[in-house]
């Protein structure tokens, strides 16, 4: 497989934006990261450890592509958060942002429960795949019309683990 992204831009990247989330809140308030699993648990572990100890995390299942690289287009939850966001400062952490549907939804059933704010973060972008817009605050990387693999993204949940992020060819 072709590395599209290697370990270390993506390390480099991560402190970046962790650098730049802190800046953008005050120093007195904290921050709640909602990873949305399981694409997002390898950047949410790295992005929490490129933070200061005022983050708190939780974590949201919602189905994806199956075992196809087309997107059905349905979203639908499989594990809801622990805790409730009233009055929270909320930033949803997803591994990627293609058609927009996943984001949508997650923010629209996430402002439902009165966060102060609500932004995201988004490790990659492929904007060429949007069906809806949907803003993101902090991304990583934009990408081609590609489907990825690696660092917590998968193809039939194979490839997860992989460090870097690689191009997914022939299936
Ligand atoms: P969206 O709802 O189309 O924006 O898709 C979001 C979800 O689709 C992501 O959280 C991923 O789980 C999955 N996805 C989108 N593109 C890729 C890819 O290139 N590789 C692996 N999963 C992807």
């Amino acid at each position: 497989m072709e590395t599209l992204i290697t370990t270390e831009q993506i390390e480099a990247r991560i402190r970046e934006m962790g650098a730049q989330i802190e800046r953008d809140y005050a120093p007195d308030e904290g921050i709640h990261l909602v990873g949305v699993l399981k694409g997002g648990f390898m950047f949410m572990a790295d992005l929490v450890r490129a933070m200061s100890a005022r983050v708190t995390l939780d974590f949201i299942a919602v189905s994806s592509y199956a075992k196809s690289t087309k997107s059905s287009g349905e979203v639908r939850m499989l594990k809801d958060l622990d805790a409730g966001l009233e009055g929270r400062h909320v930033i949803i952490v997803e591994d990627i942002v293609d058609t927009g549907l996943t984001l949508t939804y997650l923010k629209d059933i996430l402002r439902a429960r009165a966060p102060k704010s609500l932004r995201t973060a988004c490790l990659l972008s492929k904007p060429s795949r949007r069906k809806v817009e949907v803003a993101v605050d902090y991304i990583g990387f934009t990408i081609e019309d590609r489907f990825v693999v690696g660092y917590g993204l998968d193809y039939a949940e194979k490839y997860r683990n992989l460090s870097h992020i690689a191009i997914l060819n022939g299936e």
